[in-house]
């Protein structure tokens, strides 16, 4: 009984150590220079623009933001990304007002480009 006790006692403390663990990790990680996270990126590397630095430290929380760069979509199709991220990489959801400012960076600097580059429909007799 005694033991049964110090178990079910040890328990929360592991997972307080755990929790602990992974905040350490998190704190570790975000005093690490941008150029460990992503590649030194920082958001002045990209078009300038309302928004730019919002967007750019939404983003590269999971990737680096030259694959949100290297893309060219238009407002739908950027809003379809986000939603991607949220629905399938677990992105947090943005608040309404976040994800129209997003929206509008993202617009701006990298609009749907005429020549698609992945994949996108090309039409064979606009050449
Ligand atoms: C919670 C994590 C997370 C966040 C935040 C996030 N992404 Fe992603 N994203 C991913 C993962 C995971 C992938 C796929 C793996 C990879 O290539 O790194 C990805 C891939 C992508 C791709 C490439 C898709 C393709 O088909 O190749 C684009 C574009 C993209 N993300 C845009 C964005 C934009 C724009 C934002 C900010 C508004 C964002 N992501 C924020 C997790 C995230």
């Amino acid at each position: 009984m005694r033991a049964m006790n110090r178990k079910a006692a040890a328990r929360p403390a592991r997972q307080i150590v755990t929790i602990a663990a992974a905040m350490l990790a998190a704190i570790m990680l975000a005093a690490l220079p941008a150029s460990a996270q992503s590649r030194d990126e920082a958001p002045e590397d990209f078009p300038q623009g309302p928004n730019r630095d919002d967007t750019f430290y939404a983003c590269t929380a999971c990737h680096g933001f030259k694959l949100v760069a290297q893309q060219g979509m238009n407002r739908r199709q950027w809003d379809e990304s986000i939603s991607l991220m949220v629905s399938k990489h677990g992105m947090p959801a943005p608040e309404a007002a976040d994800r129209d400012k997003i929206l509008d960076y993202l617009e701006a600097a990298f609009p749907q480009r005429a020549t698609p580059s992945r994949g996108g429909f090309r039409n064979p007799f606009a050449q």
